[in-house]
């Protein structure tokens, strides 16, 4: 469609939406749920939802978009079916409560760039007064949510495709480097024992539902961010195996940063449960064990890396909302980015006060059975990613297998890659589509709020 902007290439498309799953999900917050998840028996569940789940749901997300080259609302109405609009209202609420509270993570990693640049390697004992500072991880905030703002105002094959393409191999490049020290460090084998060898007395309902919340928030799925990315997807491209790509460069990319961590925190006796602070605690310590110059440059790389990495990811979160704008408002993409930018930054303020600066959010609510209270970070967390998300993928799962129908969705991925009807993979996502993905999505929904929210427990 002329105006709205296409990827210029299958590799664009592919690296721009690798690079939205790629984020802060995979390297800040998988590990720690990894952590908090009793190590590998979570790992375990998580890579099963990816591929059996999370990879039909998203090659359902990108052919609803292609079809329709729409933003995640409208494309439902322009397939004829206005009254499923609201999936994609949804995803479009979804995805402003997620970049709320996203950004202020993201402005940590920013700062941490800025602590490694000058040495500050001590910032690792002092995470939790420097999240506490919130006029200066509040400053950092407003400049990635300008950077995000700036690159998405772009547009798609200026800001967000180019980017994507440089940035993404570097940063596993470190990661690997990394890695690779890692496992050299006394104590590190233990560190893998605990990702890699799986205690399945550790597999409780609340694990499950975290790695099924986890999954989806990685891979982007669920809130229609994919319906947008493939909105600018060309005919011509085999959405089935970039889905495939897209699924194993994120997997690939979460596991080796799980590999990455372990050695370093067992290495340094640090507890795996340490939460939201694990890489934010453990990292800078092993950066300052490389020595002076080396420590100040792999330290200082990482960080921006990360920040990157957060800002492909952050791109997507307000082209959502932004595409929503622009095509079933008619507002102007300027506009639209920036109001939508300052509207999301000011959402996200009750967050950047939630760790520990206010008391008020730090402990916001405390769920009904609950013992502890949630900051309000934690409340917003818990409502948009473990809870919108599973229930986005379960509506879209069933509107593609119900209501769209089997013959639709088969023809327009059949434009890009003939005869896929044949094959074996079609009848495997024809039935997971149909069958399993509503069954467990619509499940784990109804269980994870009633156990989470509600304090009922059906599994002891
Ligand atoms: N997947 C990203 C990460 O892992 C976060 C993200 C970007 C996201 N866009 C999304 C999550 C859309 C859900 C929906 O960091």
């Amino acid at each position: 469609m002329a105006g709205r902007g296409n990827f210029s290439s299958r590799l664009g498309f592919i690296a721009a939406a690798a690079g939205s799953a790629v984020g802060l999900g995979n390297i800040w917050k998988f590990p720690f749920e990894v952590g908090g998840g009793g190590g590998a028996a979570f790992v375990l569940i998580y890579l099963a939802f990816c591929f059996v789940l999370c990879y039909p749901v998203m090659v359902a997300e990108i052919t609803i978009g292609r079809a329709t080259h729409l933003n995640a609302a409208g494309a439902f109405s322009k397939l004829g079916f206005s009254r499923f609009r609201f999936i994609g209202i949804l995803g479009v609420i979804a995805g402003i409560m997620i970049l709320s509270f996203y950004n202020v993570v993201a402005g940590w990693a920013l700062g941490y760039f800025i602590e490694m640049v000058m040495g500050n390697f001590a910032i690792g004992s002092q995470f939790g007064t420097f999240i506490t500072n919130v006029f200066k991880v509040g400053a950092y905030g407003i400049v990635f949510m300008a950077a995000t703002a700036f690159i998405v105002s772009r547009g798609v094959s200026q800001g967000i495709e180019k980017a994507s393409k440089i940035l993404m191999p570097t940063l596993i490049v470190i990661i690997l480097s990394l890695t690779i020290y890692g496992l050299t460090l006394p104590n590190g084998s233990d560190g893998i024992a605990f990702y890699l060898v799986p205690d399945f007395s550790k597999i409780t309902f609340e694990v499950v539902y975290n790695a099924l919340g986890q999954a989806f928030f990685s891979l982007s799925l669920g809130m229609g961010a994919l319906i947008t990315y493939g909105s600018y997807l060309s005919r011509e491209e085999n959405i089935v195996t970039s889905a495939a790509l897209i699924t194993l460069a994120d997997v690939g990319i979460a596991f080796l940063a799980g590999l990455m961590i372990f050695p370093f925190v067992f290495y340094q006796g640090l507890e795996p449960t340490g939460g939201a602070g694990l890489i934010f605690v453990t990292l800078p310590g092993v950066f300052e064990s490389l020595g002076g110059a080396w420590g100040t440059i792999v330290g200082s790389l990482f960080f921006l890396l990360l920040s990157f990495a957060a800002l492909t990811s952050t791109v997507s979160l307000l082209e959502v909302p932004v595409a929503y704008l622009v095509d079933e408002h008619k507002m102007k993409r300027g506009k639209a980015v920036w109001g939508m930018a300052g509207l999301i930054f000011l959402l996200g303020i009750p967050s950047l006060l939630a760790n520990g600066y206010s008391e008020f959010f730090s402990s916001f609510i405390t769920y009904f059975g609950a013992e502890s209270s949630n900051s309000f970070m934690d409340l917003v967390e818990h409502i948009s990613s473990d809870s919108f998300l599973p229930l986005g993928g379960f509506l879209i799962a069933v509107f593609v297998a119900y209501v769209w129908r089997k013959e639709n969705w088969m023809a327009e991925i059949e434009n890009g890659a003939p005869g896929f009807s044949e094959t074996f993979l079609a009848k495997y996502l024809d039935f997971t589509l149909r069958y399993i993905c509503p069954v467990i999505l619509g499940a784990i929904f109804v269980l994870t709020v009633l156990s989470r929210f509600f304090g009922v427990n059906f599994f002891g």
